[in-house]
């Protein structure tokens, strides 16, 4: 009798183990089904789909490990990069490249400093001045974020000079640019040189983006929409500086993403950074949010599903000397 309770109980324990492992196995499984009819994505065969599945397992409890502990001030979530590991989504996403015949000299030769003493508002978003347009998406074939960065900040000093906002070309950067090495990378710099050697930038929709590098076509025939005349630095590492800047218009800078920048989905980031700088985003305001954390407010160009709506707000003033993730160290904005 005794022999068989023991059997009795040694089986159950198996099927309850077995039970909650297989649970957990159809739950992800279902999670996965759901994230893939979400996002649209479909896999060529059976194993890059059981590959994927196990990186986003991995992702999906990160992720759960993470808001579940509650200690940070921002979440992380789902997003159409959930399927990716950290190293393809940072490899498949960024695209900060510098030239190397440019010295780091060269680019950063002007740096106008403004007065820290003035006066500008605690919260500002350049969306509320409708100075922003939609946020774009730079696509997982293509590292030029550097073109959407230099994009974003000239679509917002032209709303401020001349009241139009107009979403304009980074295609055409990506072509026309020859200081840059295309989807291999480039920086926002070279970027506002080439409008200028162009003669100016032409509307989004005559020039579309396709997500590759083609031969450059501006040939005269279509009109340049907007036009710069240069761009000026930031006071490198003095966030006054920056808040200044910000204040007067959106602001072109360099970032070193890391980890957790793949899933973050809303709040004030503080989270991991790169060990060295691999990005560019546009800086379009700055905020104090309600348990008092001060924040720089982000545009990116990884599409509406990432982030805050393809916002962050990451953390400002966070005692790192040059801003978290170094935001704060290589910033500039175009001149008209
Ligand atoms: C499955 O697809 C992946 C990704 O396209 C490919 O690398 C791999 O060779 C394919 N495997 C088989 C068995 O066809």
């Amino acid at each position: 009798m005794k022999f068989l309770i023991a059997i009795c109980i040694i089986l159950w324990a198996c099927a309850y183990t077995t039970m909650s492992r297989t649970l957990s196995e159809s739950s992800v499984v279902e999670s996965h089904q759901q994230w893939m009819m979400k996002y649209g994505r479909t896999y060529k065969n059976s194993s890059e789909l059981e590959k994927r599945k196990k990186i986003f397992q991995e992702n999906l409890e990160y992720i759960e490990n993470f808001n579940n502990a509650g200690k940070k001030d921002y979440k992380l979530g789902l997003n159409p990069f959930s399927d990716l590991t950290s190293e393809e989504f940072i490899a498949s996403h960024t695209g900060l490249k510098v030239p190397s015949e440019l010295s780091s000299s060269k680019t950063e030769s002007v740096a106008v400093p403004f007065n820290v003493n003035d006066d500008v508002p605690t919260n500002f978003d350049w969306r509320a001045q409708g100075a922003v347009t939609n946020v774009k998406n730079q696509g997982s074939n293509c590292g030029c974020c550097w073109a959407f960065t230099a994009v974003a900040a000239v679509e917002g000093i032209v709303k401020i000079k001349t009241g139009n906002l107009i979403s304009l070309s980074e295609q055409q950067i990506l072509d026309c640019d020859e200081q840059s090495t295309g989807c291999d990378g480039g920086i926002f710099y070279t970027a506002f040189n080439s409008i200028v050697q162009s003669g100016g930038i032409v509307r989004e929709k005559d020039y579309p983006y396709i997500e590759s590098k083609q031969t450059c076509k501006l040939n005269g025939q279509i009109a340049a929409a907007a036009q710069i005349t240069g761009y000026a630095n930031v006071v490198s590492n003095d966030e006054q500086q920056l808040l200044q800047a910000v204040a007067r218009q959106p602001v072109a800078t360099r970032i070193k993403v890391g980890n957790e920048f793949q899933s973050y989905q809303s709040g004030v980031y503080s989270g991991s950074c790169g060990p060295s700088f691999n990005h560019e985003v546009t800086i379009i305001g700055y905020g104090i949010n309600e348990e008092g954390k001060k924040y720089w407010l982000i545009k990116n160009s990884w599409g509406e599903s990432w982030g805050e709506s393809g916002y962050m707000r990451l953390i400002r003033e966070s005692g790192e000397p040059g801003g978290q993730c170094g935001m704060a160290e290589h910033s500039a904005y175009p001149t008209i």
